[in-house]
């Protein structure tokens, strides 16, 4: 079994991408939803219910989990791979969406300029700064927090003309910084791709955050045979949460973009 975690809802969306690329895969989906969001939060605490959530799914059978909240990736993920699973689940594998996103930035940019936007943690950790330098010296990379876009994208915002406003005043600084790929690094911003693309203009590539990191985890898969061979492939996807059930399933219908029939409710930490 794949593990997808998030803080809530919005890994849906990641997992959606997986379940078109890799169908056949048994997947648990968890969404910390009592605790959400992470993205204000500080390190000590994202890595300490990141780590909770991935005991959890160790222990329901997870041979991988993929840690599909931004946040998590940026603030959780180096301190749970090097400290943590060593000493608890050396033959498993956790991993995160940074490193794919900023290994496809680094190779969609043209003049080296690459724009970021995420929550404030995730800016703040300036982790793609530093896994997009360690591909290319030379890439010059702006990050922009961009706190209101979760709640304005759960409150079904997102047509909304203060949405587009609040939008613009966000990538106003990256285009001032003229960058010609964006990442967008957070798992909510697939429901404003298109609004990110039409302020960007033609001359930036915005990048599709879940079929990147879907495609990468099939060549993951590809090259590591060893966590191939444990996975089951029954075409079968349970769903957990920490808080509401029946609320994940009518909410979570509309970021999987199919409905959810079966959530069960965990207690974490
Ligand atoms: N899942 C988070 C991320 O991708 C956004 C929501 C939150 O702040 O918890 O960064």
């Amino acid at each position: 079994m794949i593990g997808v975690f998030d803080s809530g809802f919005g890994g849906l969306t990641i997992l959606r991408a997986f379940l078109k690329s890799l169908p056949a895969v048994n997947y648990i989906y968890l969404g910390d939803n009592a605790r959400t969001p992470y993205g204000n939060k500080s390190q000590a605490v994202i890595y300490e219910y990141t780590r909770q959530a991935v005991e959890y799914l160790f222990g329901m059978g997870c041979v991988l989990i993929i840690l599909a909240c931004n946040t998590a990736s940026a603030k959780a993920l180096r301190k749970i791979q090097q400290e943590w699973l060593p000493n608890h689940c050396a033959d498993r594998r956790v991993l995160g969406v940074v490193i794919p996103l900023a290994e496809a930035g680094a190779a969609a940019t043209r003049f080296g300029r690459v724009g970021v936007i995420g929550t404030r943690a995730t800016i703040e950790s300036r982790v793609y700064e530093q896994e997009l330098i360690k591909i290319r010296k030379d890439l010059k990379v702006y990050g922009k927090a961009c706190p209101l876009l979760v709640p304005l994208v759960e409150e079904g915002w997102v047509e909304k003309p203060e949405t587009s406003m609040i939008l613009k005043k966000y990538l106003r600084h990256l285009k001032d910084k003229k960058v010609d790929t964006l990442i967008p690094g957070c798992t909510h911003y697939p429901f404003l791709q298109d609004k990110i693309e039409k302020i960007m203009g033609k001359s930036c590539t915005v990048l599709n955050g879940p079929e990147t990191v879907a495609e990468k985890l099939k060549n993951y898969l590809f090259r590591h045979r060893e966590i191939d061979e444990r996975l089951q492939r029954r075409g079968e996807t349970t769903f957990f949460t920490t808080d509401d059930p029946e609320r994940f399933r009518a909410f979570g219908s509309k970021f999987l973009g199919n409905s959810i029939k079966l959530v069960e409710k965990v207690f974490l930490g």
